[in-house]
């Protein structure tokens, strides 16, 4: 597979209520369990893809019969009941870890020769702990390849069963594998736990699907599991929608300060997975469970320590969600996703890397630092692993030329996963319902004034500096010779002034357009800015400015967080520091490179730490590194981004 997809940023609101295709893990636990049972089972909202197509083919090999209806999502499975004999067979388990990982200790149990395999990833992928095991229950095994790995040559005659020890610290995938298979086991199974398991909640979904198919489990204690042999029923049952695959779509509301609403999921969801959006309501989402939905609307988000030993295929989802969260998050108790599809703290850390996050691995998990003023696109490498593609393209919702190399490989367990993302892309507003405000902040040197202008003239929609606005106070203040350092005399000032901004910038009747940019303005506005009275007094004026001429392009440091928070298009504007000194440097003269340099970190930190309107990302809003870019790029991407806000 190949092939790049680049994403383009939403510049609003995600909002709606994706569907969501049904749960991998209960798709392939029931379609096993019905495959097992004697009699006909009906499974509705089941999950196509490559991962299920699997254990759909592996358990057609073994004889069941199967009426596959993809429009409806639905399965009728006629089960081979206890006959599992089976000639040589050779079953390719593709890249699924649990078609492998549960088929494995069930194909011991029949009569006869199997080679089970599956692709150079999941060759790559351990499944010692079950071999082990299923040695220990006197199975014969061989690793024709490397040892613990696939392929295996599987010399069936049945299993007596009793008891067996196994580890769960690598994956639950191989206890849950033992479980199911446990009823075909002569004297059934009794499996005791040597260590505390990872994903414990999926192997209470093992149980669940179990029970739904008539077999009892019984749990006398943390680590013991008890099944007698037994035959399995068919049922009907229904997939929940894949709590995993929802993740994206709730974190994509967290992060757009968008609402998304899952239907089929709820507090008492056999998924573990759910408990994402508990980690997205302790960072600051706001979420509502119903009786059959849960849905997730975006707030700012903050940082703090998360253990997803429990669910850890969210973990890519919260470490996208960090790049754009307030403060430091870490996620824990997640060392062994390493040997995942890939090894997933790696790319973790390397991707994000690409984008301007700082990360730092440790030996459980991950530390990240977000610093959104450094997000910057990337192209993504998704080492054939769903998740990584999946939790990337997050990043691109709010930066562009997020680029998801081998998109193809979310076929795994999401083959639409793009297109109901793309679903969910805000639709255009009309301008009869809102102003048509574009609020573009960001640091000195971003370029934000430059293109702030020529986007104005791109959309033939008026232009608002609203740093003039400050600077003319500065400038009046300098004429009259008011006390710079006496807060309420500026103030008192700011209230009479009389500004004109258009062409020209005229104080109090003299033109200033030049004065305003002069050493002394300039060296005494950001006084004048930090002083809360002045805010108080021009921040309404301008809004009322854009107000009475309909709209525009609104520049400054507050515009997406104070003056315009509901602006429909909201942008903040970065560069590197040195990219941005350098571009200084060419208009100021009289300065070095490092005066400037310094001259701009001294003016971010002033900006960005000042008690009243700090210059900051506003929450929803595009970040967009304007490093490496000519100003006519990119007023052309802004414009493309402005015009699908607005109708008409
Ligand atoms: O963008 P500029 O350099 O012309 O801005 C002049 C000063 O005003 C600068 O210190 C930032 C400040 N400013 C602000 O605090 N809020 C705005 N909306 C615009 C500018």
């Amino acid at each position: 597979m190949t092939g790049v997809r680049v994403m383009q940023p939403v510049g609003g609101p995600i909002v709606g209520v994706p569907n969501v295709p049904g749960s991998k893990s209960q798709t392939n636990r029931a379609l096993l369990c019905a495959a097992l049972a004697e009699g006909t089972s009906r499974l509705s909202g089941v999950l196509f893809a490559e991962d299920t197509e699997a254990m759909l083919d592996a358990v057609v090999s073994l004889g069941a019969e199967i009426e596959v209806d993809r429009e409806n999502t639905s399965l009728e499975v006629k089960g081979i009941g206890g006959d599992l004999n089976f000639e040589d067979i050779a079953i390719d388990c593709r890249s699924s870890g649990t078609t492998s990982r549960f088929l494995l200790p069930v194909l011991v149990a029949g009569k006869g020769n199997v080679a089970i395999d599956g692709s150079d990833q999941l060759r790559s992928r351990p499944f010692d702990e079950q071999i082990k095991a299923l040695r220990a229950l006197d199975c014969i095994l061989n690793e024709t390849g490397a040892p613990g790995r696939l392929p295996i040559e599987v010399v069936a005659d049945g299993v007596n069963g009793g008891k067996v020890e196994i580890s769960g610290a690598a994956s639950s995938q191989f206890i849950s594998g033992l479980l199911l298979a446990a009823p075909l086991y002569a004297e059934g199974l009794t499996i005791e736990l040597t260590d505390t398991p990872v994903s414990r909640p999926y192997l209470d979904l093992t149980v669940k699907v179990m029970n739904d198919f008539g077999i009892a489990v019984e749990q006398p204690n943390e680590s013991t599991y008890v099944v007698k042999q037994g035959q399995y029923s068919p049922s009907d049952t229904e997939i929940e929608p894949d709590a995993s695959a929802a993740s994206y779509f709730f974190a994509a509301a967290a992060i757009t300060q968008g609402k998304v609403k899952v239907d089929g999921l709820h507090r008492e969801s056999c998924q573990g997975d759910t408990q994402f959006v508990d980690v997205l309501e302790k960072l600051g989402a706001k979420v509502t469970w119903g009786t059959n939905s849960i849905e997730v609307e975006g707030n700012q988000l903050d940082g703090g320590t998360f253990d997803l030993r429990d669910l850890s295929d969210t973990a890519q989802t919260l470490a996208s969600v960090a790049a754009f969260a307030e403060s430091e998050i870490e996620i824990k108790g997640i060392g062994f996703i390493r040997t995942k599809e890939t090894d997933r703290i790696a790319a973790i850390v390397s991707e994000l890397t690409k984008c301007g996050v700082e990360v730092t691995e440790t030996s459980d998990g991950v530390i990240i630092k977000p610093d959104k003023w450094k997000l910057k696109g990337a192209s993504i490498d998704t080492y054939d692993d769903h998740r990584v593609a999946m939790a990337m393209s997050l990043l691109g919702l709010r930066v562009p030329h997020i680029e998801i190399r081998n998109p193809g490989c979310v076929a795994k367990t999401f083959p639409d996963f793009f297109s109901v993302l793309e679903k969910l892309r805000p639709t255009a507003i009309p301008l009869t319902e809102a102003l048509a405000v574009a609020a573009i902040d960001g640091p000195a040197g971003s370029g934000k004034s430059t293109v702030a202008r020529a986007l104005a003239v791109e959309l033939n929609l008026p232009h608002f500096d609203t740093g003039a606005m400050y600077r003319a106070v500065a400038v009046a203040a300098l004429r009259q010779q008011v006390d710079a350092s006496d807060p309420a005399a500026i103030a008192a000032l700011a209230k009479t002034v009389d500004i004109r901004i258009s062409e020209r910038t005229i104080v109090d009747g003299v033109d200033a357009t030049e004065e305003i940019r002069s050493a002394d303005a300039n060296h005494l506005v950001s006084v004048v800015a930090a002083n809360p009275d002045v805010r108080r007094i021009l921040v309404p004026r301008q809004r009322q400015w854009a107000t009475e001429l309909g709209g525009g392009v609104m520049e400054g440091r507050d515009i997406g967080t104070e003056v315009f928070p509901d602006a429909i298009f909201k942008v903040f504007l970065t560069a590197d520091l040195q990219v941005r000194a350098e571009r200084r440097f060419q208009e100021t003269a009289g300065q070095t490179l490092d005066d400037v340099l310094q001259d701009l970190k001294r003016r971010d930190h002033v900006d960005s730490t000042r008690d009243d309107s700090p210059l900051e990302v506003a929450p929803g809003s595009v970040i967009f590194d304007t490093s490496n870019m000519s100003v006519e790029a990119v007023v052309a991407e802004l414009a493309e981004m402005f015009r699908l806000r607005v109708e008409g």
